[in-house]
């Protein structure tokens, strides 16, 4: 895997609007290459600011009808709720822009997590036209980092970190709501680029850990995400607070 790119930018609204910029730089290059952009998003808070950019003041610099939304992970509950990653990105961004149902992969949280799983796996293979084995290669999986060093819904200790043949997997998460869904390691590696997006001081340790600890995805999962593609780091000065210096 080559080298993490590190954008560190003065504060959390430059990361916003960074994050965004590239985004839209990246759905360019994307749909000239292959007639579309596959689009995983990344649940909790830090995204949202970036989302709701990319349906206001970026909307123009995107082709829309050629994005195809995905998530990497999502909890365990209806997608109206306030917990949902989907409810999130529906709020932020994609309830603002003229989107056709066919572009929006929704994971059904509503489900039993164990379907919902195995359905967006079919769902994945229809997409991608994946035959038995494959994985999907997205354009852009964006991730986010917990203080506890996990990223989607791979938690210390989770034995998902080491999943190798699953693309989608049910697991239970010391976090509320637990019951939620995830990319493995496979699915997220296989990308053409992936995008963390990291913010504040809360977060210094979290990234420091994972650029500059031991090796240990057990204890730090967000180690585990090592692409064939791009790796990109979008921080604030904050989060970046603790690292060596470059
Ligand atoms: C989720 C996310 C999760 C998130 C991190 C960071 O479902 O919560 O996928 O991996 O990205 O927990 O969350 P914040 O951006 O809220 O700090």
């Amino acid at each position: 895997m080559p080298e993490p790119k590190l954008i560190i930018l003065n504060d959390a609204q430059e990361l916003y609007v960074r994050a965004a910029e590239e985004v839209a730089h990246i759905t360019g290059e994307a749909i000239c290459t292959h007639g579309e952009f596959t689009f995983c998003l990344s649940g909790g808070s830090t995204p949202a600011a970036t989302y709701d950019l990319l349906a206001t003041r970026f909307r123009l610099s995107v082709d829309w009808k050629e994005v195809q939304f995905f998530w990497g992970d999502e909890r365990c509950v209806p997608p109206d709720n306030a917990e949902s990653n989907y409810a999130m990105a529906n709020r932020t961004m994609l309830s603002k822009l003229a989107l056709r149902s066919d572009q929006v992969h929704r994971m059904r949280g509503e489900d039993s997590p164990a379907d919902a799983a195995t359905a967006y796996e079919d769902e994945l293979r229809k997409h991608f036209k994946l035959d038995s084995g494959e994985f999907p290669r997205f354009d852009l999986i964006m991730l986010g980092l917990g203080d506890n060093r996990h990223t989607a819904s791979l938690f210390p200790g989770d034995p998902a970190i080491h999943e190798t043949q699953r693309m989608v997997v049910a697991v239970e998460v010391s976090a509320e709501p637990p019951k939620r869904l995830s990319f493995t390691p496979p699915v997220i590696n296989n990308a053409q680029r992936v995008m963390f997006l990291v913010s504040g001081q809360g977060k210094a340790a979290a990234v420091k850990d994972i650029l500059e600890g031991p090796r240990d995805p057990d204890k730090f999962p967000a180690q585990i995400v090592a692409p064939q593609g791009e790796l990109i780091w979008i921080l604030d000065k904050a989060a970046a607070s603790l690292l060596s210096p470059r």
